[in-house]
């Protein structure tokens, strides 16, 4: 039987969703507080001396002040695009052409895809980013590699082929039966397999044809488990060629929606120039939404609405958008999210940014139960920042007079230095 380990440290986890309730109501803060875990699960957490007691044999861990988390849920990334991160000088059309799309084709040789995928998963590591939901390329040898770095580090991922038919190079261009047909393969071989599930991945309207969407539209209706992920109105150029594609269509919603790409379990990335009527269906299907902060202001894509899509009661994830967005760390997408909100005259507390990057993304991609939180039951996918990790940090830090105000520099200045471990699926990975 495997040994249970006692990680001592301030602790802070949520029991609700601070957009929905004052966060004094939604958050369980332990100044000295304790997470037992074994063999890969939270057994407990709360204060540090009751669970020292209960577990009088388990081995200690003490992190003094360190604040233990859940890990960070990145809810929309491309991996592939690890190697092109911040690339200068476009926006999003020109930007797929000029660097993504390269890129990308490169993955048709599986060993540049398995290099680039344990990459990808160290980088995160090293910024406390348990787990993601990752597009891949057309090539199913990107989805295999990313999957089975993924397995091999007993970590929860989600993935997909990324499809596209049309206006896309034609390396990287399948058809509707090809896109079909592989990514069926491909869900059947791996959804439920070790902690990986699989994503129905039409990368965006532009890039499938009717007949694609239609074609995926009918995988997913033959498996509405398992989740579908998509981009959705990110740049008003983008929604502008969608109109000119689909005259027939209400708005670009429809595009999905006429294909049978519209549901509870479809993740809708960006999302920023919405019409009334979009999000009316979304909230009817109750759809997740994916706010991409560092990407939408890298690539010039606009202002997500997070007050008022929260306040229409939408579910919303945070994510990087690696690498159209400029950074792995979900600490600086939590610091773009603020930024965001306040060119938006909104300012979002420390406890709505964390929500976001660990139980509001589990809940966006329907983990909830799962990851993101310490609740007893819960996979142990746990970090542990040190919110004095630099000296520009450490002064503004030692002033605080709650732990909001200690924790706030670390999110607008911390980086993977603030990380003193990493926990995944109950596996030391960092520290
Ligand atoms: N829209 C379609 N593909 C992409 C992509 O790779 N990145 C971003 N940011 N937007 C997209
Ligand atoms: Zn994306």
């Amino acid at each position: 039987m495997s040994k249970t380990i006692l990680l001592k440290g301030q602790l802070l986890d949520f029991t609700g969703d601070p957009f929905a309730q004052p966060h004094e109501e939604v958050t369980l803060i332990e100044t000295r507080g304790a997470v037992a875990i074994r063999g890969g699960e939270i057994l407990d957490r709360g204060p540090a001396d009751r669970l020292a007691a209960a577990y009088p044999d388990a081995q200690v861990e003490d992190h003094g002040d360190g604040l233990i988390l859940p890990g960070f849920v990145d809810s929309h990334v491309h991996y592939p695009q690890t190697a092109m991160i911040a690339s200068w000088g476009k926006r999003l059309i020109d930007w797929l052409n000029t660097y993504t799309f390269p890129e990308e084709s490169r993955f048709a040789d599986p060993e540049y895809a398995a290099e680039i995928a344990s990459r990808y998963l160290d980088l995160t590591t090293a910024h406390g980013t348990t787990s993601m939901v990752s597009f891949c390329t057309i090539h199913s040898a990107s989805v295999e590699a990313f999957f089975s770095e993924a397995a091999k580090r007993g970590q929860r991922v989600i993935g997909g082929r990324t499809c596209m038919d049309r206006n896309a190079p034609d390396s990287l261009r399948d058809t509707a039966q090809t896109a079909y047909d592989e990514s069926k393969a491909l869900l059947e071989k791996w959804h439920g397999q070790a902690r990986i599930s699989y994503a129905i991945t039409p990368r965006f309207t532009p890039t499938s044809t009717p007949d694609q969407l239609a074609a995926l539209g009918a995988l997913w209706g033959e498996h509405p488990e398992v989740l579908m992920q998509t981009h959705l109105s990110e740049q008003t150029d983008e929604i502008q060629w969608v109109r000119e594609l689909h005259p027939e269509a209400r708005d670009y919603l429809d595009t999905y929606e006429a294909h049978g790409l519209l549901g509870e379990n479809g993740l809708y990335g960006h999302a920023i120039h919405l019409e009334q009527r979009e999000i009316d269906r979304l909230k009817e299907v109750n759809a997740a939404l994916i706010h991409c902060p560092t990407s939408n202001c890298f690539i010039g894509s606009g202002l997500f609405d997070m007050q008022g899509l929260k306040r229409e009661g939408l579910r919303v994830g945070l994510a990087t958008d690696t690498g159209g967005g400029s950074d792995f760390s979900m600490l600086r997408t939590m610091a773009a999210a603020y930024e965001v909100a306040q060119l938006r005259h909104v300012a979002l507390h420390p406890a709505q940014l964390l929500w976001l990057a660990t139980a509001g993304s589990a809940g966006a991609v329907g983990m909830a139960d799962r990851i993101g939180t310490l609740a007893p039951g819960s996979e142990a996918d746990i970090i542990v920042l040190d919110l004095a990790s630099t000296e520009a940090i450490a002064q503004r830090s030692r002033r605080a007079n709650d732990l909001w105000e200690a924790l706030f520099p670390t999110i607008m200045m911390g980086d993977d230095r603030a990380l003193r471990a990493v926990w995944i699926g109950g596996r030391k990975a960092l520290g």
